[in-house]
């Protein structure tokens, strides 16, 4: 292992970073090819980031938005075409998966996904349970508006049948309806393409998280840019309210 990650280790890791994939398109319309052809790319940046995530850097946690709630109204090319690739995706890499002991959960609401791809990535969430090593968290048709009213109506129900008292209706409870549950709040938000907004992403979750926003389309990105970023991190001073670090 280098010496730049066992720095990056010893200055202490985020314990969750997520980040918005942003930047296919405009990847591909750089080179003239297909924005399907851009998401080809994309995936090929997920795929290395993973394994650095996981084997080298050893992070608890890692959350990639994938596909929000709005993605759907893309031309139908394109959505198909992310959707296989998906596909190929989960089935290819399961054994690696595996191996590297990596746990897949999937933030959003999979019932829309067409059912190749949905029995695809059902079948990856129960052949990696056991995994011991990163949790991999990917939003897929995810929107974080939707993700809370969601909340809203479980935290109804189980109120309206008993199961829940309504005087126990506090943070906790809500945490515990969110697609999220279990996981601890990102430390670190990432969006790569220079743009500067959360486009419904954890809103919620994002209470407390440091924000970066790398001009690098996502194709491009790095373990060595993540590196980079994650040093950047590690001189933040989170204050969470308080008056800490004064
Ligand atoms: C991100 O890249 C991937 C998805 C949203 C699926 P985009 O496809 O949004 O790329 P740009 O923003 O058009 O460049
Ligand atoms: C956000 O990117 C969703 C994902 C990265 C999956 P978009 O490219 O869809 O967001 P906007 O439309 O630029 O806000
Ligand atoms: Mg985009």
């Amino acid at each position: 292992m280098s010496d730049s990650i066992e720095h990056l280790k010893a200055a202490g890791l985020p314990r969750h970073v997520a980040i918005i994939l942003d930047g296919n398109g405009r990847w591909a319309l750089q080179r003239d090819l297909s924005r399907a052809e851009g998401h080809i790319a994309g995936a090929k940046a997920v795929e290395r980031l993973i394994r650095f995530a996981g084997r080298e850097l050893g992070l608890e946690y890692l959350t990639l938005f994938a596909f929000s709630a709005e993605n759907w109204d893309r031309p139908k090319q394109e959505v198909d075409a992310l959707m296989a690739l998906l596909k190929q995706f989960a089935l290819e890499k399961l054994r690696e998966l595996q191996d590297a002991g990596i746990r897949l959960r999937i933030a959003g609401d999979i019932s829309r996904l067409p059912d190749d791809t949905r029995e695809a990535v059902e079948y990856v969430i129960a052949e990696t349970t056991n995994g011991d090593g990163l949790n991999l968290t990917i939003a897929l048709n995810y929107g974080s508006q939707q993700e809370i009213i969601r909340a809203c109506q479980r935290i109804v129900h189980a109120v309206m049948s008993g199961e829940l008292d309504k005087d126990s209706v506090d943070r906790t409870a809500f945490v515990a309806s969110l697609y999220t549950a279990g996981i601890p709040d990102p430390d670190l938000i990432i969006r790569t393409s220079g743009e500067q907004r959360l486009s419904n992403f954890l809103l919620w979750q994002a209470a407390y998280a440091e924000l970066a926003f790398p001009e690098t389309l996502w194709p491009d990105f790095t373990p060595e840019e993540f590196s980079r970023i994650l040093r950047e991190f590690q001189t933040r001073d989170r204050r969470f309210g308080t008056v800490e670090g004064e």
